[in-house]
C-alpha cells in the first residue's frame, strides 16, 4: 500500500477506459481516498461508486477557475486535505495545421493547459499548508515529436505548455515540499481518439514501438502511481516517458 490515506485529486477521471479512471482504481487498491473530478457530475460519483467506499465524485470543468477553487475546498471540508493532483483531462482534435480556427485553438490549449493551471493553483495553498505534496501533470509524446500520431499542432502546443508549466511549478514549490512532475504517454487504447483511430493505423504505429505493442491505461496509471507516492520523493521538475521506445532520446 502506498497511498494509505492520502487523499488523491484526478481530474478527467470518469471516463471508464480513460488513463484517469485506471489511475483512479489503482490509487484506490493502495489505500488512497478518491476524488474523483469530470464534467458530469452524475458520471464522476458513479466512477468513484465503483471504485469502492469513501471516494468522491465532483464535478468541476477545469476551465473555470471558480469551479475548481469549489472542488478543491469541498475536498478539504469533507476529507480535511489534499496530498496528490493528478492533472490529467485532457481533449484532442485531428487537424492538420492551417485547419486550426480560433475556436479549436481555445478548446484544447483551455482543457490541457489553463485547466492544469487553475487545478493546480486550486490545491497549492492547501499543500503548502501541509508542506506536501504532489502534482503529476498528463503531457504527451506529442509534445516531445512534434504530434504526427493523432492530435494537432495546437494539441503538441498544449502539452508543451504543460511541460514548462510543471517544470516552472517544480522550481517554485520545492521550498514547500511540494512536487510536480509531468508524464509523457505514447498512443494509450482509450477513448481520447474517439474511434477515429483506424486498425491499420494502430498496427503501422505498433510496428515502429520497441515493445512492439500500443499502451493501455494501466502503463500510465502505474507511472502516476509512482510519482503521486513517497518513493519519488527526491523527484521534482521531472518528465516521465511511457511510451514503448516509441521516443527515445
Ligand atoms: N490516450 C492517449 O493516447 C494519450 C496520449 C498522451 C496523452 N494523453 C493524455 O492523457 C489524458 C487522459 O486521456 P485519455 O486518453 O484517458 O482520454 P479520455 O477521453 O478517456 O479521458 C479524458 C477525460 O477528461 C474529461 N474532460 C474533458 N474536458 C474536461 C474539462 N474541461 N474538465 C474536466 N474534465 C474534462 C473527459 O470527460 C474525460 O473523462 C489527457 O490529458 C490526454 O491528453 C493521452
Amino acid at each position: 500500500m502506498l497511498l494509505t490515506d492520502k487523499v488523491c485529486l484526478i481530474t478527467g477521471a470518469a471516463s471508464l477506459r480513460g488513463i484517469g479512471r485506471a489511475t483512479a482504481k489503482l490509487f484506490a487498491q493502495h489505500g488512497a481516498k478518491v476524488v474523483i473530478l469530470d464534467l458530469d457530475a452524475g458520471q464522476a460519483e458513479a466512477a468513484a461508486r465503483e471504485i469502492g467506499e469513501g471516494h468522491l465524485g465532483l464535478a468541476c470543468n477545469v476551465t473555470d477557475k471558480a469551479a475548481c477553487q469549489a472542488a478543491a475546498d469541498e475536498v478539504v471540508s469533507r476529507l480535511g486535505r489534499i496530498d496528490v493532483l493528478v492533472n490529467n483531462a485532457g481533449i484532442t482534435q485531428p487537424l492538420k495545421f492551417m485547419e486550426i480556427e480560433p475556436g479549436n485553438y481555445d478548446a484544447v490549449l483551455d482543457v490541457n493547459l489553463r485547466g492544469t493551471l487553475y487545478m493546480s493553483q486550486a490545491v497549492v495553498p492547501q499543500m503548502r499548508k501541509q508542506k506536501s505534496g504532489s502534482i503529476v501533470c498528463m503531457s504527451s509524446v506529442s509534445a516531445q515529436r512534434g504530434g504526427g500520431i493523432f492530435g494537432g499542432p495546437h494539441y503538441s502546443a498544449a502539452k508543451g505548455g504543460v511541460l514548462g508549466l510543471g517544470k516552472a511549478m517544480a522550481r517554485e514549490l520545492g521550498p514547500d515540499t511540494v512536487r510536480v512532475n509531468s508524464i509523457t504517454p505514447g498512443l494509450i487504447q482509450t477513448d481520447i481518439t474517439a474511434g477515429k483511430l483506424t486498425d491499420e493505423l494502430k498496427g503501422e504505429i505498433a510496428r515502429g514501438i520497441p515493445l512492439g505493442r500500443l499502451g493501455v491505461a494501466d502503463d500510465v496509471a502505474n507511472a502516476c502511481l509512482f510519482l503521486a507516492s513517497d518513493l519519488s520523493s527526491y523527484i521534482t521538475g521531472a518528465v516521465i516517458d511511457v511510451n514503448g521506445g516509441m521516443l527515445i532520446h
